[in-house]
């Protein structure tokens, strides 16, 4: 039975109650609704309209239904209950009786929402902090282990000046550090408690609000009725972080994707993160990144339907706001799901260090080390950026790297060049210069990986 059969006279429409009932999604929200249920039972105790002992026998159901709920929370899914809350209700009705007619007093299912998913969001936040230090934990390590390992760093996608895979992995640490530190900060502005709102207006019981709020684990009580039972920024935000983390995790993927390709050949994946072609035998797909790289749309897809869900939605609560479970739990699971399958391509990813040196040697990515050189030797920058220019041009004419140029043929374009240039013009030359803070040589980045491990252990 529905819980507001009272002013109508007939049933409703099958297909409207199917295309109405929010409980095939929202039974993820059961421990939530079960547990603020027992800190409503409890305000109701404080003001007398459950005795100590009612309360006692309501909350002795509810803790076996969260039992038998965390056991198999598939014991929902075969009820025909409207949404959660019925469900819970319903539950309780036929555990104690009459009795559990009285836990609905003075509350809405709109605070009971609105507290329901503050609690799930709460939840889910430390489920992906976990996630993202799992994943920053295989980033610090992958890197530790490829210091040495020198590749060429890229932009406009053209081989650009020589970087570390090293280097190239603690820049997805930094990303993710910030993700991790959006949803510390999303987890603060989320910590206030919706319940004892009422539908919109506020309850006429004089429950203590900020008790009860800290029953729940929340540091505080909301501070308006309306804002309480209609606002979702909270989804939003977490949302919004999930969105800007699916665009790391999506970059990092197509980084990988175009390292393994065969024209660039840098790493090899796992035949664990892999799959093969029913067609083509010889085939060795990157499936497990393509896939963090197309779920990132679907994501962003989620953040915008909510945003479009919430705009210009007037107040207090409106049965749009059912709307924001679906997307909110599809773009968690996702993003969770992406976090811990990055990390697992990353566990057992080869690099294969001949070819990534022999492709930073290519390109003349040392032609910036050039003009550095000549600006040492006096020369103006801009006129040694086009000296170094001239002599990439010739190398190419001539088929040659910059440092297989004789001294005569660098000497030729600027007479200042001495043979101490060769030096400079080497791999290692280039990695260790550059040793200002967040620069690639070999102590920056080693003491870039102390840090995090120090963070990753203390924080
Ligand atoms: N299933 C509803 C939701 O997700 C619960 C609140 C229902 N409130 C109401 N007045 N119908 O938003």
């Amino acid at each position: 039975m529905a819980l507001w059969g009272g002013r109508f006279t007939q049933d409703a429409d099958q297909r409207f109650k199917r295309f109405n009932d929010s409980l095939r999604f929202d039974y993820r929200l059961a421990e939530q609704d079960i547990i603020s249920s027992i800190a409503w039972s409890k305000a109701l105790a404080s003001v007398n309209i459950l005795t100590v002992q009612e309360q006692a026998k309501i909350e002795e159901a509810l803790q076996q239904l969260l039992v038998d709920v965390r056991a198999d929370i598939s014991i929902i899914l075969s009820s025909n209950a409207e949404d959660i809350h019925s469900w819970v209700e319903q539950k309780l009705i036929s555990q104690v009786g009459d009795l559990g007619k009285k836990l609905h007093t003075g509350r809405s299912r709109n605070d009971q929402i609105a507290t329901d998913i503050k609690l799930w969001c709460k939840s889910e936040i430390n489920l992906l902090l976990a996630a993202i230090k799992n994943l920053q934990q295989t980033i610090v390590k992958t890197a530790e282990a490829n210091q040495d390992a020198v590749m060429p760093g890229y932009t406009h996608l053209q081989r650009a000046q020589p970087i570390t895979f090293a280097h190239w992995c603690m820049a997805y640490y930094e990303m993710l550090l910030r993700d991790s530190n959006r949803l510390s900060d999303a987890l603060l502005h989320m910590d206030s408690s919706p319940l004892g709102c009422g539908a919109l207006a506020g309850t006429t019981y004089p429950i203590d609000r900020a008790q009860l709020a800290g029953w729940l684990g929340f540091s505080r009580a909301t501070n308006n009725s309306l804002d309480s039972v209609a606002s979702r920024d909270h989804v939003l935000e977490l949302l919004s972080i999930a969105s800007i983390s699916m665009i790391h995790l999506s970059r990092f993927a197509e980084d990988l994707i175009f390292f393994n390709s065969g024209e660039a050949a840098f790493i090899e994946l796992s035949d664990r993160v892999t799959s093969g072609s029913s067609l083509m035998p010889q085939k060795k797909n990157p499936d497990a990144l393509e896939l963090i790289r197309g779920k990132c749309g679907r994501v962003q897809g989620a953040l915008t339907a909510m945003m479009m869900t919430m705009k210009g939605l007037p107040l207090a609560y409106n049965k749009d706001l059912q709307e924001d479970k679906e997307e909110l739990f599809f773009a968690m699971d996702c993003w969770h799901d992406c976090l811990y399958m990055a990390a697992l391509v990353l566990e057992d990813i080869q690099i294969k260090r001949e070819r990534c040196k022999e492709a930073a040697l290519q390109g003349y990515t040392n032609a910036t080390e050039l003009a550095d050189y000549l600006v040492l030797k006096g020369v103006t920058f801009r006129e040694a950026h086009h000296i170094v220019g001239q002599l990439v041009l010739e190398a190419i004419e001539k088929n040659k790297k910059l440092e297989e140029l004789s001294l005569p043929e660098l000497q030729q374009q600027c007479s200042v060049i001495d043979d101490d240039v060769y030096n400079i013009l080497s791999l290692s030359s280039c990695l260790e210069k550059r040793c200002a803070q967040g620069g690639v040589s070999s102590q920056r980045v080693a003491s870039a990986i102390e840090r995090a491990h120090y963070k990753l252990k203390n924080e």
